[in-house]
């Protein structure tokens, strides 16, 4: 099965209105044939990209479908905004805002089943790597999200392989490293379906830049990349789009 790359940019709680401008002057200029391109910005920024070549998605997004939850924002209003991709379970929003597998669960499920596609981020600590628990550790991530949706549900999913040590430290997975949890996730999702597991997109985060893009985007299951630091810069963010073609 041939499946379409995806390279999305998760800028965090970074960018400001000029940074919103820059982007969509230069990604659109470009056309990225055979390839999905998201920007994921703060949520204040959503509605200031006018995308023609391009996605947009939110960072993060409610569990709950409206109501009293201050500060939480729902899947239709993204949904407004012209969002066509969120991300769920980033490894920034498990630690620092105590989300649980089956929080990130729920949030995955009403993301697809409200139309949204969920980039599912799972991915291991240094600690859980070098006690040999790296399987185990996202099998329990994942198996929370195969126990609430159905394979058609499923096969709509994006997930995002984000070692945690990876993140933000300059340090990259290897593409041998990389391969072997992606190859892991799409041999635990085959147990589940197989024909699912062959079309799920499972794209690498984790320092990932243009000198590293390439080599790992030649890996078997390797279908693209979620990208933070090097997604706040044009040139970088482009140069690895174009490594994923
Ligand atoms: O969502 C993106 C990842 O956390 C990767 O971030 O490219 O800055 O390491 P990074």
């Amino acid at each position: 099965v041939k499946r379409k790359p995806l390279v999305a940019a998760n800028w965090k709680m970074n960018g400001d209105r000029a940074l919103v401008e820059v982007f969509t002057n230069a990604l659109n200029q470009k056309c990225f044939s055979g390839l999905d391109v998201v920007l994921c910005p703060p949520f204040p920024y959503l509605s200031l990209f006018n995308a023609e070549t391009f996605s947009i998605g939110g960072q993060d997004i409610s569990h709950l479908k409206n109501g009293a939850h201050t500060g939480d924002v729902s899947v239709a209003m993204l949904q407004e905004m012209n969002c066509k991709y969120v991300i769920v379970g980033h490894s920034e929003r498990r630690e620092h805002h105590g989300e649980t597998n089956e929080i990130v669960a729920e949030k995955a499920h009403r993301a697809v089943s409200e139309g949204l596609i969920p980039i599912i981020c799972v991915g291991e600590s240094l600690e859980v790597r070098k006690e040999g628990f790296v399987e185990r550790f996202i099998t329990e991530q994942l198996q929370a999200v195969v126990s609430v949706m159905s394979a058609d549900i499923l096969q709509q999913c994006v997930i995002a392989y984000e070692p945690i040590w990876a993140i933000g430290s300059g340090e990259t997975a290897t593409p041998e490293q990389a391969q072997e949890v992606h190859a892991f996730i799409r041999g635990f999702l085959a147990d589940y379906d197989e024909a699912m597991a062959s079309r799920v997109r499972i794209i690498y985060g984790g320092s990932a830049k243009p000198s590293n893009a390439t080599e790992l985007f030649k890996q078997t299951d390797v279908d693209g990349g979620l990208i933070g630091g090097a997604s706040l810069n044009t040139d970088d963010f482009i140069a690895i789009c174009q490594a994923a073609i």
